[in-house]
């Protein structure tokens, strides 16, 4: 029998949430009506989504959305899903600026999560957005009404001569060697990797970030649970105020530093 009943107590991987998604139903309705038996149509959808699920493919791409903060976002294979440990960013930011106002720059947006969440958060902000992928912007385009400015470009080419209160880049930055990458696999790598050391991008990103802020301008990155020293000392030449960040697992995760006078 298929009733719901049976696949709220299976140990298949995420069959809840698949159940969910196959029913169009959320958690309470499945509780309510869990002798509910699914029809053959609702079977075969939730086979499949089974059988893909079990391929690895994550449950986001699945489901075509991911929570971030206080939004739900639209993602798919061109975009990274959003990760939890990215939050830490939106709160270093809000509380740097509080109700400041903030051109900001969002650098290799994805999906278009940070800059978002704080477009969302403080609506007064002129918020900026990149990406190199162009299908990658188009989906962060249709997650959002409000009024950004979605740039394509190889990092600071895509905003030529333009300067910004605070740049915030979530990169990529795992090493090219990383056996962690196979778990990886159905995210862009663009999206993940950056030469031997993981630094490729964040080293340029430190280069260039000077000619792009304004006087005093913040530059926030998230980085490597084991790249936070070197990343201090790419950052040493230009930059002062450095302010370490750990994530929630207590991990090295984020970096803010200012720009010298
Ligand atoms: C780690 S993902 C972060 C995506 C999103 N900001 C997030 O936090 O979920 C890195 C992003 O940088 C973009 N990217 C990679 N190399 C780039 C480059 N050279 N210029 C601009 N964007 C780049 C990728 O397409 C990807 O969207």
């Amino acid at each position: 029998m298929h009733s719901v009943h049976n696949y709220l107590n299976s140990r298949l991987i995420d069959s809840v949430p698949l159940l969910e998604l196959a029913l169009k139903k959320d958690h309470s309705w499945l509780i309510a009506n869990n002798d509910y038996t699914l029809n053959a149509q609702e079977k075969r959808t939730l086979d499949h989504l089974i059988k893909q699920r079990q391929k690895g493919i994550p449950f986001a791409y699945l489901s075509g959305t991911k929570g971030f903060y206080h939004l739900d976002f639209k993602v798919t294979p061109d975009t990274l899903i959003p990760r939890p440990e990215t939050e830490l960013l939106i709160d270093i930011a809000l509380d740097l600026f509080k109700k400041k106002p903030c051109r900001l720059l969002d650098l290799g947006t994805g999906s278009g999560i940070i800059a978002i969440t704080l477009a969302d958060k403080n609506p007064h902000w002129q918020v900026n957005a990149t990406d190199f992928c162009e299908k990658a912007l188009a989906v962060a385009r249709q997650n959002t009404n409000k009024n950004i400015n979605f740039q394509q470009g190889n990092w600071f080419d895509a905003v030529p001569n333009q300067t910004f209160d605070l740049i915030i880049s979530n990169p990529p930055y795992i090493e090219q060697n990383n056996p962690y990458l196979k778990d990886l696999t159905y995210e862009p790598q663009s999206a993940l990797v950056s030469g031997k050391d993981g630094l490729d991008d964040i080293r340029l990103i430190i280069k260039n970030a000077p000619k792009h802020l304004n006087k005093q301008g913040y530059l926030l990155l998230e980085h490597g649970y084991n790249q936070q020293q070197q990343i201090t000392q790419l950052l040493k030449d230009n930059f002062l105020n450095i302010r370490k960040y750990n994530d929630y697992n207590q991990q090295n995760r984020a970096i803010l530093a200012q720009l010298k006078l």
